[in-house]
C-alpha cells in the first residue's frame, strides 16, 4: 500500500483525487486542507465545488480508501508521495504585483513538508506554477541535515470544471516531468504505474522538469490565445455583417485550425488563464524577452476589451442610460456546469452596469452564493435571485452572460410579456434562438452577429 497524501482539497485536489483513489483501491489517499469548513463540506453530503459525477464518485471511495481532514502535519509524516495542489494566485504586492505568481502558499507548503517528514518522499507538483520553480521547492527540502531525500515531479493539471471527472478519467494526456537522475527517473516511474492504472500508457507523456512546468501555463495561453482571436474577429463581424459561427465554422473546418475553442462569448474567465498568461509575461520580462511578453499579454488585453464592450454595448443600446433600469443577468458562473464564479465575466459585466446605476439582479442555478462573495460590497446593490423568470420581472433587459443549458429551455414569451418594454436580449454566449426571440418581440444583440433591432414595439401588427 502507498500512503497519497494531496495538500489542498480546492477544485483541482477535490476532483482529482476521489478518481485517484477510485482507480487505486489497494493505496490510501488523504486530502488535507488548512480551510476547516471545506474539509467538513467534503466529510458531508453538500460538497463545496459543484461538478458533474463527482458526488457519486465521492460517496464510494470516501472512508474506504479516501479520507478528508484538516490535521497537514500528522498526515505529512505518514504519505509517501504527497501532491500539492495549494492555490497560487496572482502576487498583488511588491516586486512582480499584478503578473507574477505568488508563491507564498507554495513555500510555506514546502517548508511543512520537510519539517513534518521523519522518511523520504516524493513530492508532485500538481498546482499550475512558474518554470523552475521546482528547483526552489528541491532546494527547500533537500536542506534537511536527517538523511532525508526528496524528488520532485512536476505533474500540471490539465482538467477544466465542468468536465473534470470525464477530464480526469480519460485525459487526452497525462505530463510527468521528472530529474534525469536515477532516483529521479524512479520517481517519474512510480507517479507513471499509478496513472497506468486506468489511462493508457502512450497517454503519459514523460519529460524533464522545466518542460512540464513551462507546458502547462503555454497550454493555457494557446487556449486563451484561441478565444481572444475569435472574440477579436466577433467585434469585426458586428461592423461587417459577417456572421461570427459562420467564420468559426468555416475556418474550424481545416484540420490544422481545428473546430474546438471557437466559440465567440462575451470573455473568458476562471481563475486561471489570465493568472497564467500574466505569469508567462512576467517570466518573459524576467528573461529579457519583452517582445514575447508583449505578444501574449494581447491575449489578457484582448478579453478585457471584450468584455468591456459587451457591457458598453448594452448601454449605447439602451439609450444611452441605464441608471435606474432592472437588468437581469441570467448566469454569473465564468461557465456552464460550475458553482465557481473566479474572474467571470458576468461579474465584469455587473461591475460594469453597476457603475452605470443599473438595477442589476443575478440569476444562476448554482453560482449565486460565490457571485454573492466575489462582489463584496458591491453585492448589497445586487439582488441574487435563483429562479430566472422573478429576475426577468419588470426588467428592460436581459444579458445570456454563463450558457447554462436549462436556459434553452426557458419560455421566452412568458419572460417577454413580464418585461418593459422595449426589451432587450444582450447573448453573450450566442446560446438562444435569435431570429425566434426577435419574432417575439425582443431587440436581440448577440455576439459577433448583425443586432436584430426594432424601431417599434408593435412588432405583431
Ligand atoms: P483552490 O483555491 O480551489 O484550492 C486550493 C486549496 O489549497 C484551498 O482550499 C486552500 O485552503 C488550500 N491551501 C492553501 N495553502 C495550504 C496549506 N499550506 N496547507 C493546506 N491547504 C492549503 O485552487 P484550485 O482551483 O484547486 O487550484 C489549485 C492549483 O491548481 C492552482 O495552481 C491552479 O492554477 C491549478 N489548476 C487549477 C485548475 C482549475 O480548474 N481550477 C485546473 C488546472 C490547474
Ligand atoms: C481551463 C483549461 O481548459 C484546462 O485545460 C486547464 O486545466 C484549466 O483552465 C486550468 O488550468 O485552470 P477552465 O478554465 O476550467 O479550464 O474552463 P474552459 O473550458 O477552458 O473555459 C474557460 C473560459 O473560456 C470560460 O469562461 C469559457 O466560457 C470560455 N470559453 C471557452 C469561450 O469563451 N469560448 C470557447 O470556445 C471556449
Amino acid at each position: 500500500m502507498t500512503n497519497i497524501l494531496c495538500i489542498g482539497a480546492g477544485y483541482v485536489g477535490g476532483s482529482t483525487m476521489p478518481i485517484l483513489a477510485s482507480h487505486c483501491p489497494e493505496h490510501r489517499v488523504v486530502l488535507v486542507d488548512i480551510n476547516e469548513k471545506r474539509i467538513a463540506a467534503w466529510q458531508s453530503d453538500q460538497l463545496p465545488i459543484y461538478e458533474p459525477g463527482l458526488d457519486e464518485i465521492v460517496r464510494q471511495t470516501r472512508g474506504k480508501n479516501l479520507f478528508f481532514s484538516t490535521e497537514v502535519n500528522r498526515h505529512i509524516a505518514e504519505a509517501d508521495i504527497i501532491f500539492v495542489s495549494v492555490n497560487t494566485p496572482t502576487k498583488m504586492f511588491g516586486k512582480g504585483a499584478g503578473k507574477a505568481a505568488d508563491l507564498q502558499y507554495w513555500e510555506k507548503t514546502a517548508r511543512q513538508i520537510l519539517e513534518n517528514s521523519t522518511s523520504s518522499k516524493i513530492v508532485v507538483e500538481k498546482s499550475t506554477l512558474p518554470v523552475r520553480t521546482a528547483e526552489a521547492m528541491e532546494r527547500i527540502l533537500n536542506s534537511n541535515s536527517n538523511g532525508l531525500h526528496f524528488d520532485v515531479l512536476s505533474n500540471p493539471e490539465f482538467l477544466a470544471e465542468g468536465t473534470a471527472v470525464r477530464d480526469m478519467q480519460n485525459p487526452d494526456r497525462v505530463l510527468i516531468g521528472g530529474r534525469e537522475t536515477e532516483s529521479g527517473q524512479r520517481a517519474v516511474e512510480a507517479l507513471v504505474e499509478l496513472y497506468a492504472k486506468w489511462v493508457p500508457r502512450d497517454r503519459i507523456i514523460t519529460t524533464n522538469l522545466w518542460s512540464s512546468e513551462l507546458s502547462k501555463l503555454v497550454a493555457n495561453a494557446f487556449l486563451a490565445q484561441r478565444i481572444s482571436s475569435i472574440n477579436a474577429i466577433s467585434a469585426l463581424c458586428e461592423k461587417t455583417e459577417a456572421d461570427i459561427n459562420e467564420v468559426a465554422y468555416a475556418i474550424g473546418r481545416d484540420e490544422r485550425i481545428g473546430r474546438y475553442f471557437l466559440r465567440a462569448s462575451v470573455g473568458f474567465g476562471g481563475s486561471c488563464y489570465k493568472k497564467d498568461i500574466l505569469n508567462l509575461v512576467y517570466l518573459c520580462e524576467h528573461y529579457g524577452l519583452p517582445e514575447v511578453a508583449r505578444y501574449w499579454e494581447q491575449v489578457v488585453v484582448m478579453n478585457e476589451y471584450q468584455e468591456a464592450r459587451f457591457a458598453s454595448n448594452m448601454v449605447a443600446s439602451m439609450f444611452n442610460t441605464i441608471a435606474g433600469k432592472r437588468i437581469a443577468l441570467f448566469g454569473a458562473a465564468f461557465k456552464a456546469n460550475t458553482n465557481d464564479t473566479r474572474e467571470s465575466p458576468a461579474l465584469e459585466v455587473c461591475r460594469a452596469l453597476l457603475e452605470e446605476r443599473a438595477d442589476v439582479v443575478i440569476t444562476d442555478p448554482h453560482a449565486l452564493e460565490n457571485a454573492r462573495n466575489d462582489l463584496g460590497e458591491l453585492a448589497k446593490r445586487v439582488t441574487f435571485e435563483p429562479d430566472p423568470y422573478i429576475a426577468a420581472n419588470n426588467a428592460h433587459a436581459i444579458a445570456i452572460l454563463t450558457e447554462w443549458s436549462q436556459y434553452t429551455q426557458l419560455d421566452y414569451e412568458r419572460i417577454y410579456n413580464s418585461m418593459v418594454k422595449p426589451a432587450f436580449i444582450f447573448d453573450g454566449r450566442n446560446l438562444l434562438d435569435h431570429k425566434k426571440l426577435y419574432q417575439m418581440g425582443f431587440n436581440v444583440h448577440p455576439i459577433g452577429k448583425p443586432p436584430l433591432t426594432r424601431l417599434t414595439t408593435n412588432h405583431r401588427a
